[in-house]
């Protein structure tokens, strides 16, 4: 007799079939955490794999049954995780992902709808139009007609302004910050234009009159890519004075605003964020300051009309009659084919918590990277680079050299005891808390300060 074909997600059989499976998921994530009990598990990269290698063949001849590989596997994960939950995990834009967007991404895994034509997503399509335009008014409010893209992250959303920005320009050259990210020379490479011009940036901001100057220099359609919220050091580049200096010059704007965007939903920073909706193109990320769950990208567009050249037809998508009865025309909302309704995760988050409730998280993480600031200043030994402005912080032991500072981190990451990022800024190398957890404590802050110290003085 054949074997029964396990269990499907979806339909109405589906959320018995996941409950069980469940409680396996979630006991395997907690005693996968408790083994763990830090932000990483100590011993570096070989001992990890050590342990991954240890759960035995990847593809036996017979199955170990469900239970036994969730368990085994997951729990495997979650000890070898760098768990951007733990108060010292605070290296990168790495997000700890709010319970309520993570239970809704299960949702979009059962029900699996492909946002690439109507017919396999007709209700989460919808959903999606009436985020992407609300978040999009967020960034364009006095825009008529703006929308936004859901993307895989910044870098496709930076990608997609080079392209969109190549189709009306032409052959467009981007100039940009040397703080900018680095996937704009990468976009640049790929959709076949020239190299970026990069501006130096020794106060980690793009400068209006240095912006002028490139600008004064530079042939043909120019793009220039300002960065709000940049990697490094979480600056924000001063957005009105570079949008008038692309005015003067005739060159269009783009914002990445992948880390900082999330502040527009705050009251207290939104400010920050002025001259933004001067930009032709936006890129926001909500898997960084917005706790999604990868991938939860965006690219707002000031005007709906710059989408058009993405259209594309595939008959058994997208054909013309369909189009013209009526159903909508989704592949032009995205340069992939199948594609994960992302969106959900964000709507419910959106709706649960609300501006006010996403703002305070925003509110919450500043706080923190000030608190950390003073601390740094009031530690004797330690220097700290600037105040932040987001929530990004950089210091250093004062005695030790770059040598120094990149061993400190390596050691905490050996020992499994805080994962910390570097970056370069003043032609030193710094140590850098990008502080991301509304949950963390001041306590947490002094005994991450304690950790380096340790480190420093062994
Ligand atoms: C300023 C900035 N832009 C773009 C990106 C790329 O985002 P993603 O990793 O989601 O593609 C990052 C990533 O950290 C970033 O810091």
């Amino acid at each position: 007799m054949r074997a029964a074909p396990p269990p499907l997600a979806g339909g109405t059989p589906g959320a018995d079939a996941l409950r069980p499976l469940l409680d396996t998921v979630l006991d395997a994530l907690r005693i996968g955490a408790e083994e763990r009990s830090g932000p990483l598990p100590a011993g570096g990269p070989e001992t990890v794999a050590a342990r991954v290698e240890a759960l035995g063949a990847v593809l036996p001849e017979t199955g170990t049954g469900p239970h036994e590989a969730l368990r085994s596997l997951v729990r495997a994960l979650a000890a070898g995780a760098a768990d951007p939950a733990h108060p010292l995990c605070a290296a990168h834009l790495h997000t700890p992902p709010l319970a309520l967007a993570a239970a809704a991404d299960l949702a979009a895994s059962a029900l699996n709808p492909s946002m690439d034509s109507w017919d396999q997503a007709p209700a989460a399509s919808a959903l999606e139009a009436l985020v992407t335009a609300a978040l999009a008014a967020e960034a364009f409010p006095a825009a008529r007609h703006p929308d936004a893209l859901v993307t895989t992250g910044g870098t496709e959303s930076n990608q997609l302004a080079l392209l969109l920005a190549r189709e009306r320009q032409g052959t467009v050259r981007t100039v940009l910050g040397a703080n900018a990210h680095h996937s704009f020379h990468r976009a640049a490479w790929l959709l076949g234009l020239p190299a970026p011009v990069t501006v130096p940036t020794p106060h980690g901001v793009l400068e209006p009159a240095a912006l002028a100057e490139a600008l004064a220099h530079t042939e043909g359609p120019v793009l220039v890519a300002a960065t709000a919220g940049t990697t490094d050091e979480g600056l924000i580049d001063p957005l009105p004075e570079l949008a008038d200096v692309c005015a003067a010059h005739g060159a269009e704007l783009h914002v990445d605003a992948a880390y900082g965007g999330p502040a527009l939903l705050s009251r207290t920073h939104r400010h920050l964020l002025d001259g933004l909706d001067r930009a032709r193109t936006v890129t926001i990320d909500l898997h960084k300051l917005g706790w999604q769950p990868a991938a939860a990208g965006l690219l707002a567009v000031r005007d709906a009309a710059d989408l058009a050249v993405l259209g594309h037809t595939a008959d058994y998508l997208n054909a013309d009659d369909d189009t013209e009865a009526g159903l909508p025309d989704l592949l032009g909302r995205s340069l992939r084919t199948t594609r994960r309704p992302d969106v959900l995760k964000t709507a419910v988050t959106l709706r649960a918590l609300g501006r006010s409730g996403l703002g305070a998280l925003v509110d919450a993480c500043i706080t923190l990277a000030q608190d950390l600031a003073d601390l740094v200043e009031k530690t004797p030994g330690l220097d700290l680079h600037a105040r932040p402005t987001l929530t990004t912080v950089l210091f250093r032991p004062a005695d030790a050299d770059d040598e120094a500072v990149a061993e400190i981190r390596r050691t905490l990451l050996a020992e499994g005891r805080a994962v910390l990022g570097r970056a370069e800024a003043n032609g030193r190398l710094w140590l850098k808390a990008t502080l991301l957890n509304p949950h963390a404590t001041p306590g947490d802050l002094a005994q991450l300060i304690t950790l380096v110290e340790g480190s420093a003085h062994r």
